[in-house]
């Protein structure tokens, strides 16, 4: 494919806008693919691998962090923004990644966290060394609540928990003052309203950029303009901690940080890059004004809406997805970005339980559900992102014990919750459903000896169903969920419906059929995706009018009434108006 002319981002036309035409498959490298047999994937793992990808045909590969890091969080603690942790391999090999990359006209976009860094960067050793060292005011420190002696219970200078249980604040014990960290301990949380801080951080991204990598994925980039006055928040449902997120999320300064960003690092810059904001809590109002292009801050930002939707009284307490509320959100989103700014479309990453198992079947309908789903998202208008074996259909792992668990967020939940008297097997329970690690188990690649991903063991258990779900069987399988996939991206590249069609919901109240037309230029296109189990017949829009028309990707073989869906059929029709 090719992704238009090299063009200045300060133009708002299609060639600048090139990554509306673009799949983006995101890589969780230490889960990828290990080349030296210590358990752990890594960069030229990733490299060796290019085969899959460029027939796959997706055009920018998201890496998650690779930096050197404490690996805390995985990575997302980075003690230095500018070289690569000896886990993943090295700086050079980065480079011979993003060579291979380019030559297979692919790109590199990097995962850029800068709300915080992790405790052993430089940057909080020196902050933390004294309370008047120069770096002092690069992070959020301040002394215990009035009328507390610091470490007393209740001293923190806020009430509000940590997105990892406990409390968001950590007492220094050398200078008696708190830090804030809204994720882990070792995740001191940057303070942006120091211009310095905002200096080093956009001095780091035109280095990468000058590197030859091709854009960022921000991580909670809408939590980097707190309200200065940090006050509590209201008590969130463990009756322990305060919610802060009114003071955090989309803060009083977030669009002026964002616009000076774009203008301190990507303005003028001659090449076709990618910029794409994480953004938990952010609205589609403010969505509108992260992504309209006359602003000049982000290309696209990932909302949370949809994935929340399965959350009761937290997120490790899931309830079903009724379908209706599914379609009410995307729908809304589809709407609120229509005119102006753009989408982006996912239902996996590194933090989400895997999607077949999630809203489709993992049993016996697994093909037809992971294509179905891949359909009805691919089909939305916006930049679908694909998450490293959603391809494959992979599924969630159903863990048994506590000891399989890997991710800091499900230990500390675990944790805390038993701790605070609820039944440990229903915490599991909210775990092996929701928890991190089902997205970070090995790429299974084979059926052979831990799924073709290493030669040593794992770091986290392969998930034992590799030897039925694999890359190396659906590849020589043309009715696999992988060539299902391929097709879908085929289909982009090749439908300008798919990339520029406005967007119409249909039968919204329907409980179990998400149906929907894209229309451009003379061609609409019709999407029908079944969530259910059992055959449904539709009573649909202008059936009549569908009823010769060209079925361009469906998961069935061979055809049917254009108003029945079989069970977790998805299909598009194509037909000119
Ligand atoms: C969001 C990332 O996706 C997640 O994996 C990480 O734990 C937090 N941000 C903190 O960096």
């Amino acid at each position: 494919m090719t992704l238009g002319t090299a063009t200045d981002r300060s133009t708002t036309d299609e060639a600048a806008a090139w990554w509306r035409s673009a799949v983006v498959y995101q890589i969780y490298p230490r889960s990828f693919a290990d080349s030296d047999g210590d358990g752990i994937g890594d960069l030229n793992g990733i490299t060796a691998h290019l085969d899959h990808l460029e027939a796959l045909g997706v055009d920018v590969l998201w890496l998650s962090p690779v930096y050197p890091s404490p690996q805390d969080d995985n990575g997302y603690d980075i003690s230095d923004y500018q070289d690569v942790d000896p886990l993943f391999g090295t700086l050079a090999d980065l480079d011979r990644l993003l060579e291979a990359l380019h030559a297979r006209g692919m790109k590199l976009v990097m995962d850029l966290v800068v709300n915080h860094t992790s405790d052993e960067h430089p940057w909080f050793v020196e902050s933390r060394s004294s309370a008047t060292n120069p770096k002092r005011d690069w992070y959020w420190w301040r002394p215990s609540r009035p009328g507390h002696e610091p470490g007393e219970p209740g001293a923190e200078p806020t009430n509000w928990g940590s997105f990892f249980s406990g409390s968001a604040w950590e007492l220094d014990e050398a200078t008696g003052e708190y830090f804030l960290h809204l994720f882990s301990r070792k995740q001191p949380d940057l303070n942006w309203e120091n211009p310095e801080v905002r200096q080093a951080v956009y001095a780091m991204m035109r280095w990468w950029l000058d590197r030859g990598v091709d854009g960022f994925r921000m991580d909670v980039i809408n939590m980097i303009s707190k309200d200065t006055s940090l006050p509590d928040g209201p008590l969130r449902g463990d009756g322990l901690y305060g919610d802060g997120s009114a003071y955090f999320i989309t803060g009083p300064r977030i669009h002026e940080f964002l616009r000076e960003m774009h203008a301190e690092v990507f303005e003028g810059r001659d090449a076709q890059l990618l910029t794409v904001g994480e953004m938990p809590g952010v609205t589609p109002e403010h969505a509108v004004l992260f992504t309209d292009p006359a602003r000049r801050e982000l290309d696209m930002v990932f909302q949370f809406e949809h994935v929340g939707l399965d959350h009761g009284d937290g997120k490790f307490d899931p309830r079903p997805l009724d379908l209706r509320d599914l379609k009410h959100s995307l729908g809304r989103w589809q709407e609120a970005l229509a005119e102006t700014g753009w989408n982006s479309l996912y239902w996996n990453n590194h933090d989400q339980p895997r999607i077949v198992s999630r809203f489709g079947d993992d049993g016996e309908f697994r093909r037809q559900s992971a294509t179905m789903l891949g359909t009805v998202l691919h089909l939305h208008r916006g930049t679908p992102y694909v998450y490293q074996g959603e391809e494959l259909g992979m599924a969630n792992v159903g863990f048994t014990s506590v000891d399989q668990l890997r991710d800091i967020e499900s230990v500390n939940h675990y944790r805390a919750a038993v701790a605070a008297g609820e039944d440990p097997a229903v915490v599991l329970d909210g775990i092996r459903k929701m928890g991190r690690d089902n997205a970070r188990t090995p790429m299974q690649w084979d059926a052979g000896p831990q799924a073709g991903f290493t030669t040593g063991e794992p770091w986290i258990e392969v998930n034992p169903d590799h030897v039925d779900v694999n890359a190396a069987a659906q590849v020589d399988d043309p009715g696999s969920v992988f060539h299902h996939y391929r097709r879908l991206i085929e289909l982009r590249h090749r439908e300008p419906a798919v990339v520029h069609g406005d967007f119409t919901m249909l039968l919204p109240e329907h409980p179990a059929a998400y149906v929907f037309t894209r229309e451009h230029d003379g061609v609409q296109l019709l999407v029908l995706g079944n969530f259910s189990g059992e055959t449904l017949r539709l009573d649909l829009p202008d059936a009549d009018a569908w009823a010769d028309a060209e079925l361009v990707i469906g998961n069935y073989d061979g055809g049917t009434d254009i108003a029945e869906l079989r069970p977790w059929e998805g299909r598009v029709h194509r037909r000119s108006v």
